[in-house]
């Protein structure tokens, strides 16, 4: 199959439409696109990603209309949340209307809805007018697409087109929290921090179930985010050994042979599953990562790390 690549969201829409699946930017990384009311259509998205059958896609709306259709209700947090996040970074866990197919939500009675806020995804998603089904555009088990190209070189032959648009903005994907449940849960870590998220409903937690043989959001339990290197979580420089990649802060004592010194937390955030992929297409064999403070998008990055590191 040819893969082809556009920067008109109508071309990549209709394609869309047609029955292709379409790998497209949002604000967090990019995603992998189907309509979401299609059944055989989703599947494709399963088959091109090797993605385990047991784990949900999240929908993806351009209008409050569509999410409408997707949810059976809202309950009052969630509306706060909606009016404080949406269209953003966030992704709410609703118990699921009756029009969305069992393979989208891998037959949970709940569904992931997200408004992206980057403007290319909201101009595909209103010329697509279906709610779309996508995880983030990478093979199953490796780290997110968080460029066209990273998108391009998992799917090249394999999916039907894929949207160009820039880098993504934030670099981690979004912030998922489970509203089906008396507490606002936040099952994934993203750019939304818990500070923000608890500014509008004081009551959110963690999810703390981690270890438990069923986890809340069953993608949690895969291997995830991960390089071929092995990544090693550092915050001790006294000791180093300095075979391999450095990505961090700060500035190492000794030089590595491949460094990346981020500016800010954001910029680690937005780098990193960049750095990973680079560092596999160098044949890097360690990835050092400075481990951060678990605040703001620092929670969201070491919720990474440790996943990537964890083998
Ligand atoms: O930023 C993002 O969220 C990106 C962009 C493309 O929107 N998407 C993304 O999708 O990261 P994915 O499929 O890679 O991750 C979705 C996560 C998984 O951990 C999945 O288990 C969880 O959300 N999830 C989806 N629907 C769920 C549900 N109904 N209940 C619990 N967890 C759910
Ligand atoms: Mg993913």
């Amino acid at each position: 199959m040819e893969t082809k690549l556009t920067k008109s969201p109508r071309i990549a829409a209709q394609i869309l439409l047609n029955g292709g699946v379409v790998a497209f930017p949002t604000e967090t990384v990019y995603g992998l696109g189907a309509n979401a009311f299609d059944e055989t259509h989703v599947q494709k998205i399963f088959l091109a990603k090797g993605r385990p059958p047991d784990n949900p896609l999240i929908a993806h709306v351009a209008s409050f209309h569509e999410l409408e259709l997707l949810v059976r209700k809202i309950p009052p947090v969630a509306e706060r949340l909606i009016e404080a996040f949406f269209p953003g970074p966030l992704t709410l866990v609703l118990p699921r209307s009756k029009y969305v197919p069992d393979i989208v939500t891998a037959g949970l009675d709940t569904i992931g809805v997200r408004m992206p806020s980057l403007k290319l995804a909201q101009a595909f998603l209103k010329e697509c007018g279906v709610p779309i089904a996508a995880p983030s555009a990478n093979l199953s088990g490796k780290p997110s697409a968080t460029s066209w190209k990273a998108a391009w070189d998992d799917f090249n032959g394999k999916i039907e087109a894929i949207l160009k648009g820039d880098d993504s903005e934030l670099g981690l994907e979004s912030t998922v929290v489970d509203c089906s449940v008396k507490r606002p849960t936040v099952l994934r870590s993203g750019a939304i921090s818990l500070e923000e998220l608890r500014r509008i409903a004081p009551e959110t937690r963690l999810e703390i179930s981690r270890r438990a043989s069923i986890p809340k959001s069953p993608g949690m339990k895969y291997r995830h985010y991960a390089p071929e290197a092995e990544v090693k979580i550092i915050d001790d420089f006294s000791n180093l050994d300095y075979g391999g990649a450095y990505i961090g802060l700060r500035e190492p004592p000794q030089a590595f042979a491949h460094q990346r010194i981020c500016k800010g937390l954001g910029d680690y955030a937005r780098a990193l599953y960049a750095f990973f992929r680079e560092c596999d297409a160098r044949g890097l064999k360690t990835i050092h990562c400075q481990s951060v403070p678990e605040c703001g998008i620092g929670l969201a990055l070491m919720d990474r790390l440790r996943k990537a590191a964890k083998k």
